[in-house]
């Protein structure tokens, strides 16, 4: 698989830890393609030993489509890699349609949130948590899902929640979010390179119940906390 990064990299580390240095494991990530220099995710795939490239930023005033740099780059370098499956783990830029339809239903994107809320252009890294708090939601979660022509807006693959405490702020809950990602998409990957989940015509496809099996019970995440309702419990 070919992982596109922005950042930290921390769910590219996830894959790696789980899949590039396992005996068997069902998948692998072959390259990393980052959309700017000097980010963490690099270092993580180089010290892992994988290849990377930084895309191109798009020339000013240069259209998004077919001809753009981003564009041509991308196909070429996911072609040259052979990539089975293309995950964006905090990768910030549009995927070019062309990109998109060229592996439609071999795109996965992970999002910090419940989709279909609090997704959308604009909605990345800590603004998604920042929405959460401010609606006073008291669930929150991740999903993983294909990738279409809109931002967040692809068929689901799976979703996880989160409970929000009433004494999180953007830091604690996007860590508390954070763990369960670095769970949630190597079980995709796994599942998808096992070829029990795909892309269907009417939306995503198991193969088998998703919550069947005990690797989907996340025990310990968000524990020591007093309640799922925070203080509410204790108040009353
Ligand atoms: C994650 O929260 C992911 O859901 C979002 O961007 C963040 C990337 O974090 N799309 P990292 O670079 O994997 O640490």
């Amino acid at each position: 698989m070919v992982v596109l990064v922005s950042g930290s990299g921390t769910n590219l580390q996830a894959l790696l830890d789980r899949l590039n240095f396992v005996p068997g494991a069902p998948a692998r990530v072959v390259r990393v393609l980052a959309s700017r220099p000097g980010i963490g995710a690099l270092e993580r795939a180089e010290r892992a030993g994988v290849p990377t490239a930084v895309l191109p930023r798009a020339a000013f005033g240069e259209r998004e489509g077919p001809g753009s740099s981003l564009c041509r780059a991308l196909l070429g370098e996911l072609e040259l890699a052979r990539a089975g499956l293309v995950v964006l783990a905090g990768f910030l830029l549009r995927v070019p349609g062309p990109v998109v339809r060229a592996y439609r239903g071999r795109i996965i994107n992970i999002h910090p949130a419940l989709l279909p809320g609090f997704g959308g252009p604009g909605m990345y890294g800590r603004r998604v948590h920042a929405a959460v708090l401010d609606a006073g939601a008291r669930v929150t979660g991740v999903t993983v899902h294909f990738v279409d022509e809109e931002y967040d807006r692809g068929p689901i693959i799976a979703q996880w929640p989160v409970p929000v405490w009433e004494d999180d702020d953007e830091e604690s809950l996007a860590a508390r979010v954070l763990e369960v990602e670095h769970r949630l998409l190597p079980e995709v990957v796994v599942a998808f390179a096992r070829g029990e989940v795909r892309l269907g015509d009417g939306g995503c496809r198991w193969e088998r119940p998703w919550f069947a099996g005990s690797r989907f019970a996340f025990e310990g995440v968000g524990e020591g906390h007093p309640s799922p309702c925070g203080s509410a419990t204790s108040e009353g």
